[in-house]
């Protein structure tokens, strides 16, 4: 049976091929007598979530109204409870009922954004490497891609000026992210700034996903609720996922522009029917009465972080320090190219000979080949496992 040319072209996911390595490590292990597997390549932590938010969904969930299929009408409380958390954390006071649309993690909102902006065959650019749902979403709604390279050797930041007017006119859609997975940068400000201004020049919709908004080592992460122009042009993604450890409940909201999240909305009503309500209650617990949570968990996160500098220092990787939390982006060390690996091939021999799996660069797109990425989703004694693990490797190998 053949499948539609749109599946063809989005191809095997970057965490669908972890996925199949990692199962089959599972299998070698068992057969094998092998060390357990430490996942050190998805952003999905070990970190818990506020007992407040567990209790809110637990005392929720008995309620018939939980179980039943939530209209949009429903999710009022959840819409002005994110507009109470949005004006204490930005200043900025948003309608919750034309501004603010939930959504089933922030994944959700940027893979069916193109379908409500874009006509098949229009031009949305993506930032290279970026997170998958960006180029997912546009091959989705039959769009054509354009990247902008990020490089190493200009701290990741976007080159606005390597695109041409004639560019910009034909764009219909950017999608950003800062502070921005895979390469660890939280970004600028300024960044966004000239992104939004070209928005409202070129009449372009500008997108952007911001889940690690509270996840900041240095730095004040960006955000488009702080640029003039947000209201015309813009639309920007929030999750519950990582600043309050609930990825697993898929929780996630757009804020933006009013035609913009009316057509989201419409999409979403082919495809979904929300949230449940108790689950809405849980973030609705999360953004009002544990708004401070992510500064806890950047706390875990920073100290993950030293643990696993001192271990890359010790073995004579030269990773840079990320300004944010979650992931280390390492480059492919110098005796691993002369020795014929690349990214992909490196995560896959270190998986099978230690058990510790990585994520290769490349997944994030081209502009990340040569790169790993490290999620620093496990408790120390772990961290220090897996890098003693790959210690040995390391030596065997360089
Ligand atoms: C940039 C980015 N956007 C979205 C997501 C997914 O977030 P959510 O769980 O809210 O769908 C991730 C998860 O790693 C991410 O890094």
């Amino acid at each position: 049976m053949s499948v539609s040319r749109r599946i063809n072209r989005l191809g095997l996911g970057v965490f669908e091929r972890n996925d199949i390595r990692k199962q089959t490590y599972q299998v070698c292990k068992s057969n094998n007598d092998l060390p357990s597997l430490l996942d050190l390549s998805l952003g999905s932590t070990d970190i818990k979530p506020p007992d407040t938010v567990l209790h809110a969904i637990k005392n929720s969930l008995a309620q018939s109204k939980s179980s039943a299929y939530c209209l949009h009408a429903a999710t009022e409380p959840f819409r002005e409870s994110v507009a109470i958390w949005v004006s204490k954390r930005f200043g900025v006071n948003v309608d919750p009922y034309e501004e603010v649309l939930l959504l089933i993690g922030s994944q959700e909102g940027t893979a069916h954004l193109p379908l409500a902006v874009l006509n098949s065959g229009d031009t949305g650019l993506i930032l290279d490497p970026s997170y998958p749902s960006h180029r997912g979403g546009l091959i989705l709604a039959d769009a054509h891609i354009e990247k902008l390279v990020l490089k190493a050797e200009e701290d990741w930041k976007p080159n606005f000026h390597s695109l041409t007017n004639a560019q910009l006119d034909q764009l219909k859609m950017i999608i950003f992210g800062f502070p921005h997975n895979p390469t660890a940068q939280v970004g600028d400000q300024t960044w966004l700034d000239e992104a939004m201004k070209c928005g409202v020049k070129h009449e372009v919709v500008i997108a952007h996903d911001n889940p690690y908004v509270d996840l900041c080592f240095e730095y004040n992460a960006p955000s488009l609720l702080n640029c003039p122009g947000w209201r015309e042009w813009g639309i920007e993604f929030f999750s519950l996922s990582k600043g309050w450890c609930l990825g697993g409940f898929r929780l996630g909201f757009a804020i933006g522009a009013k035609p913009l999240i009316n057509a989201l909305r419409r999409v979403k009503s082919v495809v979904d029917f929300n949230q449940s309500l108790a689950l809405q209650e849980g973030a609705i617990e999360a953004l009002l009465n544990s708004s401070s949570w992510p500064k806890q968990v950047l706390e875990t996160y920073k100290q993950r972080r030293d643990t696993a500098m001192k271990a890359l220092s010790q073995l004579g990787w030269k990773v840079p320090v990320p300004s944010m939390a979650m992931y280390l982006w390492m480059p492919l060390p110098y005796w691993a190219k002369k020795s014929g690996f690349n990214d992909e091939t490196f995560a896959a021999d270190l998986l099978k000979k230690t058990g510790v799996a990585l994520t290769p660069g490349s997944g994030f797109g081209q502009g990340g080949s040569d790169w790993l990425r490290l999620a620093l989703v496990l408790p120390k004694d772990q961290l220090e496992e897996a890098f003693m693990r790959m210690e040995s490797w390391w030596h065997v190998n360089s």
